[in-house]
């Protein structure tokens, strides 16, 4: 694995390897403080990131590696008008794995082009966060123990979300899984996932407008910021952005071992009332994030505890 761009760039069997390793690493953490000891992660966020940029530091420095980078555009020298590539290709100088989010799609891809060490992308734009479809997988493994036959209901914003449109297609590839869309109309999922996903693997899924009368049947519900910063429009945004809110009254006919899920940040969309709910693992969620990254740099890096 050179670099990670798509999650579809890996193979189920790959996905498999990095869920049992970032498993090993979350059930005895202490094993793994030293494997990436003199080994240098630089994390360039040309956008605003909590999870994924301070994860990914936590996961280096937990394997005994060091940290650089930064958490901006403004504070490099893009602010300058240095390239995106120029950038990247100076900083693999300094470091032997690169993290790097970017508001433009396929930034990450181009700048991978020119350089030695391994890129990992963060997140560009409306297009792939492969790390957030890992976490989500490592969430759903370590709830559900499994991934075949869920019903897995999405909701809020099915149009801009990259999170949602990564984990479609990467919980496509397992057995008799449904999927259940809940959105406004505005917001629906995009036309090119309903035909290359659902039509082509011939997967079931259905459209509602509301997630009461959908709640029972889920197994996974997956919630979604609607996000400012992909509208053109700002009255566009004000209107749809509370169209879905969460709460525990929503909630009286769930499954009672319903999972419940955001890559977050949120918004209004999950009420704080439900964070005590047993079934709401977002913040969980949190957590395995870094898990499955810690996990990710080793694999990347191809360095290994001996007994693994
Ligand atoms: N889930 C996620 O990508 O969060 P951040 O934007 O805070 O990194």
């Amino acid at each position: 694995m050179k670099h990670l761009i798509d999650p579809m760039d890996l193979t189920v069997e790959e996905i498999d390897q990095l869920i049992e390793l970032g498993s090993k690493i979350l059930e005895n953490k202490e094993k793994y403080q030293e494997v990436c000891r003199h080994k240098s992660l630089a994390t360039l966020f040309f956008e605003p990131s909590t999870r994924t940029r301070l994860s990914f530091e936590a996961a280096m420095l937990e394997l005994g590696g060091n940290v650089l980078g930064f958490s901006s555009a403004n504070s490099s020298s893009a602010q300058k008008g240095e390239s995106v590539s120029d950038t990247v290709r100076t900083v693999s100088n300094y470091c032997d794995i690169i993290a790097m989010r970017h508001p433009k799609e396929g930034a990450p891809l181009v700048a991978s082009r020119k350089i030695d060490v391994p890129l990992i992308n963060a997140g560009d734009g409306g297009h792939y966060h492969p790390t957030q479809t890992l976490t989500d997988l490592m969430t759903i493994y370590q709830e559900k123990g499994h991934f075949d036959n869920l019903t897995v209901g999405m909701c809020g914003d099915l149009k801009f979300g990259r999170t949602v449109h990564s984990l479609i297609k990467a919980m496509s590839r397992y057995e008799n899984v449904r999927f259940v869309m809940i959105s406004p109309e505005e917001l629906k999922l995009p036309e090119y996932i309903v035909k290359d996903v659902f039509e082509k693997k011939n997967i079931q899924f259905t459209e509602v407008g509301t997630m009461e009368e959908v709640m029972p049947e889920l197994d996974i519900l997956y919630m979604t910021r609607v996000q400012k910063e992909r509208f053109f429009n700002e009255q566009d945004y004000i209107r749809l952005k509370d169209s879905f809110i969460l709460d525990p009254e929503k909630l009286v006919n769930a499954k009672k071992d319903l999972c419940i899920m955001h890559p977050l940040p949120r918004v209004n969309e999950i009420s704080t009332r439900v964070d005590d709910d047993p079934r709401a693992c977002y913040f969980k969620q949190v957590r395995y994030g870094k898990f499955i990254r810690m996990a990710l740099i080793m694999t990347m890096l191809g360095v290994k505890l001996n007994e693994d």
